[in-house]
C-alpha cells in the first residue's frame, strides 16, 4: 500500500501569528520513506517533460525543489529571500499570506532555450508561487509548471496561478 503522505504533515494551530493553522512539513521530511516518496510522486509527474531546470524558494521549496531536480537530472535555481545572493541578481515584491518580501534569482541562469519547473512546499494565497514564476518569466524563461507538496484550495493561491498560464500539480490538500 502506498503512504499516506498527508498524515505525515503536522498542524500547529496559530502560528506563526493567531488564526493561521500552520502545515509544518518537518515531520514529513523527518520520515524517510516519506521524503523519499514525496521527491519521487513529484518528479515522476515531470519525467519526460524536457524540464531543463527546477526553480525552488527559499527556504522549505529547497528542500523539495533539490529532490526533484537531481531526481530529473535538471539543474537547480535557488529562488532567494532579497540580499542573499551574490552575482547581479533581479527581483520580485510578493504578499505573503502573514507578511511582505522580495525574492530574487541571479541574473542570466536561465533564458529562453529553457524549460523550467516551480517547485515549493504549499501553495496558501499563491503571492509567492506568482512572483516567482513572473521573475522566471521575465527572463524569457518558460515557466509554465508548478509542484507542490500542499495546496490550500480555500485560499485561492492554486487557482490564481492557473490563471497565469501555468498548470499546477500539489500531493495533497487541507481545507
Ligand atoms: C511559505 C511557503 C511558501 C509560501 C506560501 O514560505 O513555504 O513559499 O509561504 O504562501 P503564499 O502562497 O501565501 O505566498 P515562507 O515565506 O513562510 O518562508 P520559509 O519557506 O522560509 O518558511
Ligand atoms: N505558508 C503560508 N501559509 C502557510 C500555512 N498555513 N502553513 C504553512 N506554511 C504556510
Amino acid at each position: 500500500m502506498s503512504l499516506d503522505l498527508k498524515s505525515l504533515v503536522r498542524t500547529i494551530p496559530d502560528y506563526p501569528k493567531k488564526g493561521i493553522l500552520f502545515r509544518d512539513i518537518t515531520t514529513l521530511i523527518e520520515h524517510p520513506e516519506g521524503f523519499r516518496e514525496s521527491v519521487e510522486r513529484i518528479a515522476a509527474t515531470y519525467r519526460g517533460r524536457d524540464i531543463t531546470h527546477v526553480a525552488g524558494i527559499e527556504a522549505r521549496g529547497f528542500i523539495f525543489g533539490a529532490g526533484v531536480a537531481i531526481a530529473l537530472g535538471a539543474g537547480f535555481v535557488p529562488i532567494r529571500k532579497k540580499g542573499k545572493l551574490p552575482g547581479e541578481t533581479i527581483g520580485q515584491n510578493y504578499a505573503l499570506e502573514y507578511g511582505v518580501d522580495t525574492i530574487e534569482i541571479h541574473a542570466g541562469v536561465v533564458g529562453p532555450e529553457h524549460k523550467v519547473l516551480l517547485v515549493d512546499d504549499l501553495i496558501a494565497t499563491g503571492g509567492t508561487a506568482i512572483a516567482a514564476v513572473g521573475l522566471l518569466r521575465r527572463t524569457g524563461t518558460v515557466c509554465d509548471d508548478a509542484a507542490f507538496v500542499i495546496d490550500l484550495p480555500e485560499i485561492g493561491g492554486a487557482d490564481k496561478l492557473r490563471a497565469e498560464g501555468v498548470t499546477v500539480s500539489s500531493l495533497m490538500a487541507f481545507q
